[in-house]
């Protein structure tokens, strides 16, 4: 028997739980043709902020053993270009839309929910409190700052709103419960690992920006760790993100405790990859004889709730 895949997140109904990973996929309509996504979970969104920004200089991709490292900065047009035509574009491929915003100030944050707010369409916003790659200082460092951003955001967002954590802490577990306690509805764990690499052929820093987030398989163990330890802290759900590159990996985050995946690096490689991940986690479960995925959520999880 076919098992069934399908999970309630925050209140949300996806039929898997694969979404993309945001950043590496674009805003989600570049690859609208491709038929194929409409059997995605969902669609997590590049990072959107109220204005346009031009991100880092070049080079700010780097390759590193089993991994990657970048520091795109935030590139992107801004909300109210988004809110003009991507938007309109992501509705079409037929997988909930969750939009990723980002902000230096709360006022920011809120202002950029705002405009969203007026659409719709929109399944959940996920507040990236976690680019390693700007300036200033990453906002879920600033526990103040986290919390007034949550509040802010909350308070103008008529969906779910999922807080992006970076792994790069001292308890995981105690953020994700700030974030919670601040009133998200769920969180993602983890954004990249602040990391750098230089080539030792030309003496030089392989990114513009010296220090960039480092993704893919390398970093899969330390956030399955920050999944496995945050389960039992926390009553809201996770998305697990972290170096997923087969269905496999997703399976273990979720017995780790999350209800959902994100999956970026490995669709830089091909965006088939994701579908892929959706078979094999099936495959996995039908394997085991498990008749629904929800079954498997924290099923390896001793951390009491
Ligand atoms: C090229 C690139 C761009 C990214 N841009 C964003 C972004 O705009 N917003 C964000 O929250 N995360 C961003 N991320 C982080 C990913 O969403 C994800 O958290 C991270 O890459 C770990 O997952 P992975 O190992 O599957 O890639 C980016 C990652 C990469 C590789």
């Amino acid at each position: 028997m076919k098992p069934d895949l399908s999970i309630n997140f925050a209140g949300i109904k996806f039929k898997n739980p694969v979404l993309t990973a945001s950043g590496t996929f674009g805003y989600g309509y570049e690859l609208a043709d491709l038929i194929f996504l409409k059997q995605l979970g969902g669609i997590v969104t590049k990072t959107i902020t109220l204005e346009p920004r031009f991100g880092n200089l070049q080079p700010r991709i780097a390759e590193v053993a089993s991994g990657m490292l970048n520091s795109i900065g935030l590139q992107n047009i801004g909300i109210r270009a988004f809110v003009e035509e991507p938007l309109e574009k992501l509705n079409k491929i037929g997988a909930p839309v969750i939009v990723s915003v980002a902000g230096a100030s709360t006022n920011e944050c809120v202002e950029t929910v705002k405009i969203l707010s007026k659409q719709n369409g929109i399944s959940a916003i996920e507040l990236n409190l976690s680019c390693p790659n700007l300036k200033k200082k990453i906002v879920c460092h600033d526990l103040p700052l986290m919390r007034d951003v949550i509040k802010g955001v909350k308070k103008v967002s008529k969906v779910p709103v999922i807080a992006k954590l970076s792994p790069l802490v001292t308890d995981i577990a105690e953020l994700a419960l700030a974030a919670q306690n601040a009133g998200a509805d769920g969180v993602t764990l983890t954004n990249t690992y602040p990391a750098m690499a230089i080539d030792v052929k030309t003496f030089k820093h392989k990114l513009s920006t010296v220090k960039g987030g480092m993704s893919g398989a390398c970093v899969k163990p330390m956030s399955v760790r920050c999944v496995y330890d945050s389960y039992g802290s926390i009553k809201i759900p996770i998305i697990g993100c972290g170096g997923i590159m087969t269905g496999e990996d997703a399976v273990e985050f979720m017995l780790a405790g999350a209800t959902m995946v994100s999956v970026g690096s490995a669709s830089l490689v091909s965006p088939k990859k994701l579908i892929n991940i959706i078979d094999e986690v099936e495959n996995i479960l039908k394997e085991k004889n498990i008749k629904s995925a929800k079954q498997i959520i924290g099923m390896l999880n001793t951390v009491k709730k």
